[in-house]
């Protein structure tokens, strides 16, 4: 065990064989089991309704991991992994199966976090189902991600169901986007570095882009997709979740305290779209057939499942501004689709032009430094800057070359891992900086819900773009109309 240890925990996962589950809990745990970060005496209690032993838990896991962790089996560390794993069958609707987590738990010498890993519409029943069985303590944890909520109002209607049994500070909200080692790195970048401490404001920069892009479409989701659209499924979380660790001011200290209120600041400076200018701040797109690296692909509407006349995006871009002191007249330009042409996840801070060129012989218009902060794939930082190409002869030539951070040669000993792996860690270790607050998903919806009924007002259908491409040609014009373009 590495050195920051925590009280031991009985991780109880509800929907323990369901999609989520399988996919990414089990393979960051084992991860997390492999680099020794899982307290020696933490247990695992997988809980689904499906007739199951531990011993068939087990075995499920084991199938989960070959086929999801992407690199082999530590036979070691596997024996080590499978000694926490039971599995209780328990009917989430049935309040009188819950008395089984009694047995199962031991509340004096681990802390029990609950992982809801289940539809939302099961919350109320695992809420009152645990709390009806008398195992809570005041110690007590719950985790639960997206989607909280389609909107405003169904997302107060879950977070009132798990208020009325866990208080605000025992609730774990995970954006799998925050437990991402460049978005982390983004709090050190702005606040232990100077030189971008004190350039982080409208008066240095020109404009921010956030994209999120996907090449993959909707993988046999469709029907839970469609109700949703890129809106909800990225930027309403994801892209907001990066926009606030762009744009909040320094916070007081690391605590989730001060972090969470410098992020709801921020959201509450959005300037709202609304049906008065949502056709000029918003396009909205949808893929049609196309290539992605050479190989054809249908378009939404043929997806399997696909209802043939839906109008969800599944694309969208959007200009947003904040009204505060630090970026007024500074763009925040964000987009985010599947089916482009590969995965890229970056932010780009655009510095301003200098006001004055006396390199006007080798160089007519001096383009102005960026920041490339990369997500994923290939972590990384580069600082695109003009040097002087090297020579003596006639004029000083001018070219722009970049100051190159990659993560994985830089940080060679140090293994990068997935969002989850560190906010597992984080919800067992009882640290909830990176989780999002009641009121962050409250004022993101409220920010988002005006988005979503100006469009429902508008008379206009998402553009197509064929799969493959960066979106719709409105997108592009969405920043030519201001003078911009989209780093490419
Ligand atoms: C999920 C969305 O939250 O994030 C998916 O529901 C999307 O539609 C996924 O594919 C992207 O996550 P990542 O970590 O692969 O960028």
């Amino acid at each position: 065990m590495k050195n920051n240890s925590y009280k031991p925990c009985d991780l109880v996962i509800y929907g323990a064989l369901g999609d989520l589950s399988k996919r990414k809990l089990l393979i960051s745990l084992y991860r997390l089991e492999k680099s020794n970060l899982l307290e020696p005496d933490t247990r695992i209690i997988g809980v689904d309704r499906l007739e199951e032993t531990s011993a068939g838990f087990v075995e499920i896991a084991h199938k989960s991991l070959v086929a999801f962790l992407h690199n082999t089996i530590n036979e070691e560390i596997w024996q080590r992994f499978s000694q926490r794993l039971s599995y209780l069958k328990i009917d989430l609707t049935q309040p009188d199966q819950y008395r089984q987590l009694n047995n199962a738990v031991d509340a004096e010498k681990r802390v029990m976090v609950n992982y809801f890993a289940v539809a939302p519409f099961l919350f109320k029943n695992i809420c009152q189902g645990l709390h009806s069985c008398g195992v809570l303590t005041p110690e007590s944890r719950m985790v639960m991600e997206k989607p909280i909520g389609h909107d405003l109002k169904s997302s107060k209607e879950i977070n009132d169901v798990v208020a009325d049994v866990f208080h605000e500070d025992q609730v774990y909200r995970i954006d799998h986007y925050l437990g991402k080692e460049t978005v982390l790195n983004l709090l050190a970048l702005r606040f232990a570095n100077s030189i971008f401490t004190t350039n982080w404001n409208h008066n240095t920069i020109d404009h921010i882009q956030i994209t999120v892009g996907e090449d993959i479409g909707i993988e046999g989701r469709w029907e839970y997709f469609d109700k949703t659209g890129q809106l909800r499924d990225m930027l309403q979380n994801h892209l907001l979740q990066i926009l606030t660790f762009v744009a909040m001011e320094p916070p007081a200290d690391l605590s989730a305290e001060s972090i969470h209120m410098e992020k709801i600041k921020v959201l509450k400076s959005l300037r709202p779209i609304t049906v008065r200018n949502v056709e000029e701040k918003t396009v909205r797109g949808q893929y049609t057939a196309g290539f992605i690296k050479g190989s054809a692909v249908p378009g939404y509407l043929e997806e399997e499942g696909a209802n043939k006349e839906s109008t969800t995006e599944s694309f969208v871009a959007i200009r947003v501004d904040i009204d505060n002191w630090r970026w007024a007249g500074v763009p925040f330009y964000m987009r985010t689709g599947k089916r482009m042409p590969n995965k890229r996840t970056e932010i780009v801070v655009n510095f301003k032009q200098l006001p004055h060129n006396i390199f006007k012989d080798s160089f007519r218009e001096l383009p102005a430094n960026k920041l490339v902060i990369h997500l994923q794939p290939n972590e990384g930082v580069d600082v695109v800057m003009l040097n002087k190409v090297p020579g003596i002869d006639g004029n000083i030539k001018l070219q722009q070359t970049k100051l190159d951070l990659s993560f994985s040669e830089t940080f060679k000993k140090n293994s990068i891992f997935g969002g989850y792996e560190k906010l597992i860690l984080e919800a067992l270790r009882g640290n909830p900086t990176l989780f999002l607050s009641r009121e962050e998903i409250e004022q993101a919806w409220t920010w988002v819900d005006s988005i979503q009924d100006a469009w429902a007002h508008s008379h206009s259908a998402p553009k197509s773009y064929p799969a493959g491409s960066w979106g719709p040609i409105a997108s592009v014009a969405l920043l030519a109309r201001d003078g911009r373009a989209w780093e490419e």
